[in-house]
């Protein structure tokens, strides 16, 4: 249910929790200072209590009352991607950031991000929590009827229409004296080498020490059956998720990423159509993922990996 920006800061300054467009994906909005609102969100998801939330601030200079310290080249990493789609892990002051926020860690993540909407909203209530708003494991939110498909026709949605980027901000964290992407997101590794005279490494996800414990869960998955592929199979007439400028077996049904060269276009597509694979009732079917392993498009197989489990 749409609600204007004046009505969500009336239900979060309440204790209420409401669904925020941001130009990665729609956030469930909650009041850092609401404990109860805060654990309301993890209810509401079904997300496990270990898994942290990240704290969003409408001006990266608020950081300082919460983080403390800050690590070398902070500064010059947000003054380039703040606001926007980066979120920053940090050592957090603990009596400022609840237990609850940082599932108990002795970090906090935060992020300034970049939509009128969103920071409108930050500047009339302060910090707000806000995981992906969407059920635990399912597809992330890009469009108001997505929070309303897994919440209800009656959740409170501030409705921003498509968000832009579609995939997730990537996540970075200052430790054993360099950065590391812990989730890959809608800024390449890459983009950080400018600023920091190296790109940072993606480590891979160790099971016993999570550097993000959000990549231990099954995330962004469909009810239907995903096959990954560089071929699809000639004799396949079943449904595609694919590319317009490609040639497919007639009989397909196409769910389209857009065309072939557009990272950019797929990634603000890709949610919406795993999400309408279920909508259609899809069992199965096959993608394609004959595309570059560079760049965004490296983000893009790894949400579709996820996806597929
Ligand atoms: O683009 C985004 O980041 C969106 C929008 C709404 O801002 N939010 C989002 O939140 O994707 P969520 O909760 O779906 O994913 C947050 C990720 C999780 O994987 C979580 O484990 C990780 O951030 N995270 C949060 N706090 C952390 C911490 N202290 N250390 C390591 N990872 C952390
Ligand atoms: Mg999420």
């Amino acid at each position: 249910m749409r609600v204007s920006l004046e009505q969500a800061a009336r239900i979060l300054s309440g204790g209420g929790v409401v669904a925020v467009p941001t130009e990665t994906v729609y956030g469930l909005a909650a009041s850092l200072s609401n404990s109860a609102a805060i654990q309301h969100i993890f209810t509401l998801k079904g997300r496990p209590s270990d898994n942290p939330l990240i704290t969003h601030l409408s001006s990266a200079d608020l950081v300082k009352e919460y983080a403390k310290k800050l690590p070398p080249h902070f500064t010059e990493i947000v003054e380039r991607f703040w606001p926007g789609p980066l979120t920053i892990v940090l050592e957090a002051d603990q009596k400022k950031i609840p237990s609850i926020v940082r599932a108990g860690l002795p970090t906090a993540a935060f992020r300034v991000p970049n939509h009128p909407l969103a920071k409108s909203l930050l500047e009339m209530t302060g910090p707000l929590v806000m995981p992906s708003a969407n059920l635990s494991g399912r597809p992330s939110s890009t469009k108001r009827e997505h929070v309303e498909i897994d919440f209800g026709s009656e959740f409170p949605v501030v409705d921003g229409g498509e968000c832009v980027a579609g995939l997730e901000s990537t996540i970075l964290i200052f430790t054993d004296q360099e950065w590391k992407v812990i989730r890959l997101g809608s800024i390449p590794p890459s983009s950080f080498k400018d600023v920091l005279g190296y790109e940072p490494s993606v480590p891979q996800v160790n099971r016993k020490a999570p550097l993000c414990p959000g990549q231990m869960y099954r995330h962004y998955s469909p009810q239907c059956h995903l096959h990954l592929v560089k071929v699809i199979p000639a004799e396949y007439t079943g449904a595609v998720v694919g590319f317009e400028d490609r040639v497919y077996p007639n009989e397909i049904y196409l769910y389209s990423l857009g065309i072939s060269s557009d990272p950019y276009q797929a990634a603000h597509r890709l949610y919406d159509v795993l999400r309408y694979l279920d909508q259609r009732g899809e069992q199965e079917a096959f993608v394609d993922i004959d595309f570059p392993e560079k760049d965004l498009w490296i983000t893009l197989l790894e949400r579709l990996n996820k996806a597929k489990l």
